[in-house]
């Protein structure tokens, strides 16, 4: 039955009409914050193309997690900055590293805040990439080791969850296998199973210090035209044992989203990564945008693409718009 019987418009002339028939949520709890720490007291440099965000010792990095927590949001991930960084990346696994001090100061100051912690090597290596590299190329197997060691000092340091996004082949089951030997059988893993290369981690790179001294990620992040190879790289993350997944970037990657969801039971991440979160705040300064409405609008069309977790630059200044 078509027109002058059916008229859509009739449920959305009030407010109170629109929200009884809404069919996707937000809610502070579902959000999560990056977090970019590094050694000393006292510091907070604030990181140029992301306006609001900063790199803060441990200290800086308490009181922006309970600004967090104070507001609902979930929890909060963890990216180190160290102070030396080698071929190998070795500060990754170092006990006394920032992200190592900074997970062991959340567990004492906020328990009840979800800490997960990136899992990488890109901000440790003298040369920018997330692996060891072998004649000028990222070896993917002597990667794995390394990889496993970073995420079991971070579970000893009393991290929630475990969150890898070098994309090596294998490093999920390399974890696992590294956390279960080291009692930690009950640390889940966050996989970043379909990570593409994307432009969009520009503003990241210099907020975490990571740009690849040479070449670029293509090589093991994905090819952005690919939506059927995320679906196998989703299912061999789960068979390798991860709890969880996630797509990243998010708004230019809904169809991956989506795609995602339908084929998966696990908890869906997704990642609004600091290039859309750039994108947003220039216009808004601009007074091109309404900086706030296309915050809530980007977030909710993430949601609605299927997420359950959503990981973004936004997550407390959304949080306090949803109280
Ligand atoms: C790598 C990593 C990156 C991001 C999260 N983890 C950057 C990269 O792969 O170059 C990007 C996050 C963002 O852009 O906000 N460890």
């Amino acid at each position: 039955m078509a027109f002058p019987v059916n008229r859509p418009r009739r449920l959305r002339r009030t407010e109170s009409l629109r929200r009884l028939v809404r069919e996707t949520h937000l809610a502070p709890e579902q959000l999560v914050l990056p977090l970019f720490v590094r050694g000393g007291a006292n510091v907070r440099r604030p990181i140029d193309a992301m306006p609001g965000v900063s790199q803060t010792s441990v200290d800086e990095m308490l009181r922006d997690a309970e600004r967090a927590a104070t507001h609902g949001v979930g929890g909060v991930l963890l990216f180190g900055i160290p102070d030396e960084k080698d071929a190998t990346g070795s500060h990754a696994w170092d006990d006394n590293g920032p992200v190592q001090h900074a997970v062991r100061a959340l567990k004492r100051e906020l328990p009840e805040l979800v800490v997960i912690t990136d899992v990488c090597l890109c901000e440790y290596t003298d040369h920018g990439h997330c692996g060891v590299l072998a004649n000028g190329d990222v070896d993917n197997d002597a990667t794995l080791e390394l990889l496993a060691r970073e995420a079991v000092s971070h579970a000893h340091a009393g991290a929630d969850i475990v969150a890898p996004s070098d994309m090596m082949d294998g490093r999920v089951a390399a974890i696992r296998r590294a956390l279960d030997h080291a009692h930690f059988a009950h640390t889940p893993i966050l996989s970043y199973a379909a990570k593409f290369a994307s432009v969009f981690y520009g503003p990241f790179r210099e907020a975490a210090e990571s740009t690849p001294r040479s070449g670029d990620r293509r090589g093991y992040q994905m090819d952005p035209s690919n939506a059927r190879e995320a679906v196998r790289e989703v299912r061999l993350d789960l068979d390798e044992g991860a709890d969880a997944v996630m797509v990243k970037p998010a708004g230019p990657y809904l169809d991956v989203i989506a795609r995602v969801r339908r084929t998966t039971l696990v908890p869906l991440a997704a990642y609004q990564v600091s290039g859309e979160f750039a994108m947003i705040k220039a216009a808004a300064e601009r007074g091109w945008l309404d900086g706030e409405r296309a915050m809530m609008e980007s977030l909710t069309a993430i949601r609605r693409a299927g997420a359950d977790i959503i990981i973004s630059y936004f997550a407390i200044d959304a949080a306090t718009r949803l109280r």
